[in-house]
């Protein structure tokens, strides 16, 4: 077992770079199973879930080969479509992408049920319904999801926003005869790097970004090199970690667009931003004031920085509210926050905070990945050491976590606790 060790009330400052999006490789990696020769992606995050990734690949029969660090090259040509029932499978939310782009390439595709964060329910009934209407049959059993079609035939399919089954029917739809056209799609910048990584390699996808995307398939693809879009959830988690120590950081190697959501209530707190080409500065000098926020799909309030928001919200003066709109149960790390003195009641899908209480460093336990950056950040104002379990949560989604928070000033550390602790004076 791992524990997070941090001292708080450490003013950050300073400038990091952000890494490669998550939520963008996990969806550019297995797209790349439906490349027609080898393809390069570069700007991959070093996170547990990309590792799981290419286990999974690797599995399938595709070859894998890191060239460095963050790049890796993908060798489509001799993978199957074999069920992907793998431990590695199990553990990410994004294997479900095997199931397009096998089901595309192949005419089949099966893969276990889909793990992840848990924050309610996580059905995959659009992704299926989807499916279905490209012409495929599928099933459930033993929870492996099966799918099958002699031919896809391109159509008409409306997904509700969702980011998971909007990816997954393009991956899909560019090997269905025809057009497909998907509407209320998912617009998250993560949906336009992977229609623009198709594209790039030969797809015909249009409309990515919009409510709308159309696309003709069975366009022949090749391969090629590909660059992942910086992460907007790393990127807010360290601007939201700059503001709750009253500190001074400036995030780089970013999108400042995608970042808007964030920028404009962190402005309206009264929060310092200066805004550069590729670059944020947060400049937290001074009481910030509380607000009132509810996550939505992008380009509203991001609910994967809802967690942090709400760490951030607890240590300002006076009453602030979150509301999640998106999941039905993301609110599972209050408990672990009120353990370090967060005073949050919670009304439905709203948590109303009472922010400004001094919080105190304490043990606490991540429930899931943000949920658990959230604790980090509430542990960097608190008074005294914070000491969080289940890092293996942290380590699925962000590169160099600790060290680029040390490298702004924090003190944290990682260290190795003994499953059964021998009380002194025992032996
Ligand atoms: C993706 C992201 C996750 C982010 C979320 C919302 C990845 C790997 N994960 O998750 O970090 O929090 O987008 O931005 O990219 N829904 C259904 N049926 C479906 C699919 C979704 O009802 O078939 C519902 C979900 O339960 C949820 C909502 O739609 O309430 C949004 O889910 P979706 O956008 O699909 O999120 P994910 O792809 O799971």
């Amino acid at each position: 077992m791992e524990q997070l060790i941090i001292s708080g009330r450490r003013r950050l400052q300073g400038s990091i770079a952000v890494s490669g999006a998550k939520n963008a490789a996990l969806a550019v990696i297995p797209a790349a199973l439906c490349a027609g020769a080898p393809c390069v992606i570069d700007n991959l995050p070093v996170i547990d879930d990309v590792f799981n990734y290419v286990d999974i690949l690797r599995r399938l029969g595709a070859g894998c080969d890191f060239l460095d660090r963050n790049t890796l090259r993908i060798d489509p040509s001799s993978a199957a479509p074999i069920p992907a029932d793998f431990d590695s499978a199990r553990k990410i939310r994004a294997s479900y992408y095997v199931l397009g782009a096998l089901l595309g390439r192949f005419g089949e595709a099966a893969v276990t049920l889909p793990g992840g964060c848990n924050f309610g329910s996580r059905p995959i009934d659009l992704h299926i319904k989807g499916f279905e209407a490209l012409g495929a049959e599928v099933r459930i059993e033993h929870g492996i999801v099966y799918a099958r079609a002699d031919r896809l035939v391109g159509a008409h399919v409306y997904l509700n926003a969702s980011v998971g089954a909007t990816i997954n029917v393009m991956l899909a739809a560019i090997n269905a005869e025809g057009v497909t056209v998907i509407e209320n799609a998912a617009r998250e910048p993560h949906v336009v790097d992977v229609a623009n990584f198709l594209n790039f390699i030969g797809a015909d996808i249009k409309g990515a970004g919009t409510d709308t995307i159309r696309i003709s398939g069975k366009e022949p693809l090749r391969g090629g090199d590909y660059t992942i879009i910086p992460d907007m959830i790393e990127t807010g988690t360290y601007m939201i970690a700059g503001a709750v120590t009253g500190g001074d950081v400036t995030v780089s190697n970013i999108i400042p667009k995608h970042m808007e959501s964030l920028t404009s209530k962190l402005k309206e707190m009264d929060c310092g931003i200066e805004e550069g080409e590729d670059a944020i500065r947060v400049m937290a000098r001074g009481q910030l004031s509380p607000a009132s926020i509810k996550t939505q799909v992008y380009p509203g309030f991001p609910t994967d920085l809802q967690p942090q928001m709400t760490a951030l919200l607890a240590t300002i003066n006076g009453a602030s509210s979150m509301t999640e709109t998106v999941f039905d149960n993301r609110f599972q790390y209050i408990g672990e926050l009120e353990r370090l003195g967060a005073k949050i009641t919670l009304e439905g899908r709203t948590a109303l905070i009472d922010g400004g209480v001094a919080l105190t460093g304490a043990e606490v336990t991540a429930t899931d990945l943000r949920g658990g950056i959230a604790l980090i950040i509430a542990g960097l104002s608190a008074y005294g050491e914070t000491r969080l379990n289940n890092v293996h949560y942290v380590d699925r989604g962000y590169e160099d976590f600790e060290d680029k928070l040390r490298y702004l000033g924090a003190d944290i550390t990682r260290r190795e606790t003994a499953v059964f602790e021998i009380p002194a004076g025992i032996l």
